[in-house]
């Protein structure tokens, strides 16, 4: 199966005989590849090219290194549709995952300048910052530093652990949400985000900056986010 007169590398070609094998349900999610001794035997070719092949999928999330273990068969990305403002808990439900959050950080205090030009306020405003590692299945998917404007939301309760933030302010303070910007980034993890998500500091990461608004255009929600690159991708229906 591997060509070594082709002009494609070698660990070019024993990567996408690993991907095909993944793509035709004949490796599923969880199993474990076979050593790269193994591996190497079988195609006669040396160990640091089966492992160029694995750490290229392992990168892009299509296979998982665990220490002392092994390598195995990622689960496959969470794909997330972009359509509407949607909340965690409700994306995570609309899959079938179970929604959980572990709170990091709770408090009150001045609106930080980034956090007030974005909340059309000034650094006077005292907002909330919550810091959550947002979770499905309780794998850590997300980590998100949210600020709400204290002025326009009134009293939060500490305990928002594991609950959603938009049906709080919606149910039971009353509030229409109406609508958001987002913008998208491609990231490295930084410390504070790798400790969290349990990922290696500098692993890819989308980073997502949201503003959400009152259904008067009131800005109540400032969110930075950074969604694991190794288990998410989002979708767009985009007619013409
Ligand atoms: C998503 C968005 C955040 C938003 C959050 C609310 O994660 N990226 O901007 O704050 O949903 O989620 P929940 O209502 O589950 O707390």
């Amino acid at each position: 199966m591997i060509d070594k007169n082709s002009p494609l590398p070698i660990y070019y070609q024993i990567q996408e005989m690993i991907r095909k094998k993944i793509d035709t349900g004949q490796w599923q999610p969880g199993d474990m590849l076979p050593s790269e001794r193994i591996f190497s035997e079988d195609f006669d070719v040396s160990r640091m090219t089966v492992r160029q092949a694995v750490t290229e999928l392992a990168k892009e999330g299509v296979l998982q290194r665990e220490k002392g273990k092994g390598t195995f068969v990622a689960e496959p990305k969470i794909e997330q549709p972009l359509q509407g403002l949607t909340s965690f808990t409700e994306d995570m439900k609309a899959r079938g995952l179970k929604p959980g959050s572990a709170l990091v950080q709770y408090q009150l205090r001045k609106a930080p300048k980034k956090v007030a030009e974005a909340l059309q306020t000034s650094t006077d405003t005292q907002v909330y910052e919550i810091k959550r590692v947002r979770m499905a299945d309780d794998v850590p998917m997300a980590y998100e530093t949210t600020f709400i404007n204290k002025e326009i939301a009134g009293d939060l309760p500490e305990d928002v652990e594991n609950r959603s933030i938009y049906s709080f302010l919606e149910q039971e303070k009353n509030l229409k949400i109406g609508g958001g910007e987002q913008t998208f980034e491609a990231s490295l993890a930084n410390t504070e985000e790798a400790e969290n998500l349990a990922i290696e500091e500098g692993a890819p990461v989308l980073l997502i900056q949201r503003a959400t608004y009152l259904e008067d255009g009131t800005p109540l929600e400032y969110v930075k986010s950074a969604y694991r690159g190794d288990r998410y991708k989002f979708t767009i229906n985009m007619p013409r």
